[in-house]
C-alpha cells in the first residue's frame, strides 16, 4: 500500500492550529512575536480566517484583505503553511440588520436575534448570496498563494432552522423521498394512528416544540432533512471553491458523533475528513485510560469515513477548554500523549484551538499555545514545543494508514431512531456508550477497529460487531448476510433489526429482513429491567455474568446456545447464541451482559478471523499504521504508572526506554517503532 500524504508539499506531520491575527492588528509587535513563537513550537501550519467576516467586510461591499495576505506571506516565508477558512461561521451585524431573513428560526417558530455564531438559515438565498460574494473576493486575493494548502469550509456546521423557507424545503424533500405520493408517506409513518394522515405534502410541518413531535417517522426524516439541507449548503460553498481553486482540497471540521448531522453524508463531499477533539480529561467518573479509549473510538469514526486517506485532528485544546462543566487542566505529559494518539489512530495532523489566547469575550479563558503571559516560558508552551520536536521525528508516518480488519457498525439514523423510540427506558438505552464498550474491549486486545456504517462495504473486514442495530437501513441485512457467508465473524446484540428505515416494525419476528435466519434466533420479547434489577447468565464453561437493563427472550431456531439466563421466568432459556455458516459465524448476545464476560467470545472471533491480538497491560493502547512496506507501531501509556510491554521490536523512533525487547513507558508516555512488514 502506497503512502498517500494529504499534503504532498509538506511531507511531514502538520502541527498547528487556529490563529486569529485579526484580533491583534493594532499590535504589530505581537504579530511578529507570534511567528517567532510558532517556529519555536515547531508549528508548520496555521488555520486563518475562521470568523473573520467583519474584518474582511466591515461594511457591506467594503473589503479589507491586505492584512490577511500579509500574514500569509509572513507565515510562508517562515515555513508555515495556511489552511484558510471560509468566514461563513458567523455574520457581521450589518448583514443581519439589513437581511434579517438570514437569521435562524428556533423550534418554536420564533426568529432569532443577531449574535453568537451559526445562527443562520442554510436555505436563505440572501445569506448564500452574501457568502458567495465574500468567498469570491477572498479567493481572488489568495488564489495561487504558495502557502495555501487547504480550504476549511465554515466552522463546525450544526443546529437546525424552522423558518418558513426551511419548512417548504422539508416538504419538497419529503415529496421527493416518497415519490410525490402522500399515501406512501402516510403508510410509512403509520399515520392512521391518532388520525395523523396528511392530505398533501404542504400540510407537513417540522417537529416544532409546540407541534407534532409524536411521529417517529417524521422526527427521523427531519433529522435526515437537516443533514441533507446542511450538506446542500456545504456543497454550494465547495462548488464555488472548486471552480476557483480546483487544486486546493477542502474539508470541514466535525465534532465527534455530533447528534444533529449524519457526518457520513457530508464526508462524501470532502477531500479529507477533519475533526475537533475535546475530551474531558481527568474527570471524576472514569479512569484516564477510559477517556482516552473513548477518544480513540472517535478517531476510528473519522478514519472510517475515508479509509484511503489519513484524517486530520483540526482542533484540540492546549491546556484546557472554557466551555465544559468543569474546565480542568490537562496534566503534564497529556498534551504529548494525546497528540501521539491522534497519529496512532490515523491522523496526519495535530492542531489546536488556538495559537494565542484572546484578551476578551467568550473564549478569553480557553487554552492556547501562547497564554496571556505571552512567553515561551510556560508549561503549555514547552509541552507544545516538545511535541513539535517529536512530530518532526515522525515525518515518515505522514500518508500511512491504519488498516483495520475489524469494524464496528454505527449509524447516525439508528442513533436517532433508538433515542426516539417509545419503549424500553429513556434512561438506559445508551446506544453510544454501548458502542464504546465493544470498541474498548477490542482495543484492549490490541485490535484496531474502524467505525463504519451498516451498509458500508465490508470486504476489507473479517470481524464485525453491530451493537443494538435497531434500525436496518436498506441493504444492511444483505450486507451482513454476505459478510458471514464469505467467512466473516459477526456479532449482534439485543435490539437488532426491529424497524425499517422509516421506523416501521418488521413482521414475522425480530431480527427482521432475514437476519433471524442468519443468527438462527427470533427475539420474542424484550424485558426492561429497573436500575436495581439484575439477572444472571451462565456460559457453557460454567462462568457467570450479570445482566442489567435489557434481556431478550429468544426462540432458538437453529443455533448453538452459549449461555442461558439463570433467573426469573425465563431462566434456563438461551441468552447468547452462535450460528455457524461454514467458516463464518453469527453470534447473538440477547442481553446487556457485563462486557468483560464476552472476552472469550471476542477472542474466539478474532482467532477465527485470523486477526492477531496482543497481551497489553490495562491502560496501554496499541495501534499500527502501514505504508510502502513499512509498519509503524504505537504504544501509548494511558495510565499514571509506568508500564512494561514485552516483545517489542523495530527501530525506536522516539528513543524510548528498552531492555532487550521489553519497552518501559513512563506515566503518559508514548513510543513509536518502525519495521519492515513481514509480508511485503
Ligand atoms: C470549537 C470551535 C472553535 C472554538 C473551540 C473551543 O471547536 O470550532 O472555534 O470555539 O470550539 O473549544
Ligand atoms: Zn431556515
Amino acid at each position: 500500500m502506497e503512502r498517500k500524504p494529504v499534503f504532498p508539499q509538506l511531507a511531514e506531520i502538520i502541527h498547528g492550529g487556529d490563529y486569529n491575527p485579526e484580533q491583534w492588528l493594532d499590535r504589530p509587535d505581537i504579530l511578529e512575536e507570534d511567528i517567532r513563537l510558532m517556529k519555536e513550537a515547531g508549528i508548520n501550519c496555521a488555520t486563518l480566517g475562521v470568523f473573520s467576516w467583519s474584518v474582511y467586510e466591515p461594511e457591506e461591499g467594503e473589503y479589507h484583505f491586505e492584512w490577511l495576505v500579509q500574514i500569509m506571506d509572513n507565515l510562508y516565508q517562515n515555513g508555515i503553511y495556511t489552511i484558510l477558512a471560509t468566514p461563513s461561521g458567523a455574520r457581521p451585524a450589518w448583514l443581519d440588520e439589513k437581511y434579517p431573513e438570514a437569521m435562524r428560526v428556533d423550534e418554536y417558530g420564533v426568529r432569532n436575534h443577531h449574535g453568537f455564531r451559526h445562527n443562520h438559515c442554510m436555505s436563505s438565498p440572501v445569506y448564500q448570496q452574501k457568502v458567495e460574494t465574500i468567498i469570491r473576493k477572498l479567493t481572488e486575493q489568495v488564489k495561487g498563494h504558495p502557502g495555501l494548502i487547504l480550504w476549511h469550509i465554515s466552522n463546525e456546521f450544526g443546529g437546525e432552522c424552522y423558518c418558513p423557507l426551511c419548512r417548504e424545503r422539508f416538504q419538497g424533500y419529503l415529496s421527493e423521498r416518497f415519490d410525490g405520493d402522500i399515501h406512501k408517506l402516510n403508510h410509512a409513518w403509520w399515520n392512521t394512528f391518532w388520525s395523523h394522515n396528511y392530505n398533501r405534502f404542504d400540510q407537513i410541518e417540522p417537529p416544532y416544540s409546540n407541534g407534532e413531535r409524536s411521529n417517529m417517522g417524521l422526527n427521523l426524516e427531519w433529522k435526515r432533512f437537516t443533514t441533507w439541507n446542511m450538506n446542500e449548503y456545504m456543497k454550494f460553498e465547495i462548488g464555488i471553491l472548486r471552480s476557483l481553486t480546483p487544486e486546493i482540497p477542502v474539508t470541514t471540521n466535525f465534532m465527534q458523533l455530533y447528534w444533529g448531522l449524519d457526518y457520513r453524508v457530508m464526508a462524501k463531499e470532502l477531500d479529507v475528513v477533519s475533526w475537533d477533539a475535546y475530551p474531558r480529561f481527568h474527570n471524576d467518573r472514569e479512569t484516564f485510560y477510559e477517556t482516552m479509549e473513548q477518544n480513540a473510538f472517535d478517531h476510528a469514526v473519522m478514519r472510517g469515513m475515508k479509509r484511503n486517506t489519513p484524517f486530520m485532528l483540526m482542533e484540540s485544546a492546549p491546556g484546557l477548554v472554557n466551555w465544559q462543566e468543569y474546565n480542568k487542566l490537562k496534566r503534564p505529559g497529556v498534551h504529548q500523549l494525546f497528540g501521539m494518539q491522534a497519529l496512532a489512530c490515523g491522523s496526519d495532523t495535530v492542531q489546536y484551538f488556538q495559537f494565542r489566547k484572546g484578551r476578551g469575550s467568550f473564549e478569553q479563558y480557553h487554552g492556547a499555545v501562547v497564554d496571556h503571559l505571552g512567553t515561551n516560558d510556560t508549561r503549555i508552551f514547552k509541552e507544545t514545543a516538545a511535541l513539535g520536536q517529536n512530530l518532526k521525528k515522525l515525518s515518515q508516518i505522514a500518508g500511512s494508514l491504519v488498516r483495520a480488519k475489524a469494524a464496528l457498525l454505527f449509524d447516525w439514523d439508528n442513533m436517532w431512531a433508538i433515542a426516539d423510540m417509545k419503549g424500553l427506558s429513556d434512561y438506559t438505552k445508551n446506544y453510544v456508550p454501548v458502542c464504546h464498550s465493544f470498541y474498548r474491549e477490542f482495543l484492549r486486545m490490541g485490535v484496531d477497529m474502524d467505525v463504519i456504517a451498516s451498509d458500508d462495504d465490508l470486504t476489507e473486514y473479517d470481524l464485525v460487531v453491530a451493537p443494538m442495530l435497531y434500525m436496518l437501513r436498506p441493504g444492511a441485512a444483505g450486507n451482513l448476510q454476505a459478510f458471514v457467508k464469505r467467512g466473516g465473524q459477526l456479532l449482534a446484540t439485543y435490539l437488532t433489526g426491529y424497524v425499517d428505515e422509516t421506523t416501521l416494525c418488521f413482521l414475522g419476528g425480530f431480527p427482521g429482513e432475514g437476519l433471524s435466519e442468519l443468527f438462527g434466533v427470533v427475539s420474542e420479547e424484550i424485558d426492561t429491567l429497573y436500575p436495581a434489577d439484575r439477572n444472571m447468565v451462565r456460559f457453557s464453561d460454567g462462568s457467570r455474568a450479570q445482566v442489567k437493563d435489557y434481556a431478550e427472550i429468544l426462540r432458538v431456531k437453529d443455533a448453538e446456545c452459549l449461555a442461558v439466563y439463570e433467573e426469573d421466568f425465563y431462566r434456563e432459556t438461551p441468552a447468547v447464541t452462535v450460528r455457524r455458516h461454514g467458516k463464518g459465524a453469527a453470534y447473538y448476545v440477547g442481553a446487556r451482559i457485563e462486557i468483560e464476560s464476552l472476552r472469550g467470545i471476542f477472542g474466539r472471533m478474532a482467532e477465527d478471523a485470523g486477526i492477531t491480538t496482543k497481551k497489553l497491560p490495562l491502560g496501554v493502547e496499541y495501534h499500527k499504521r502501514e505504508a510502502d512496506g513499512q509498519c509503524y507501531e504505537f504504544y501509548l501509556n494511558n495510565t499514571e504508572e509506568s508500564q512494561e510491554i514485552a516483545g517489542v521490536d523495530g527501530e525506536n523512533l522516539l528513543g524510548s526506554r528498552m531492555a532487550g525487547e521489553t519497552l518501559t513507558l513512563g506515566r503518559y508516555e508514548a513510543a513509536v517503532f518502525v519495521s519492515r512488514q513481514a509480508d511485503y
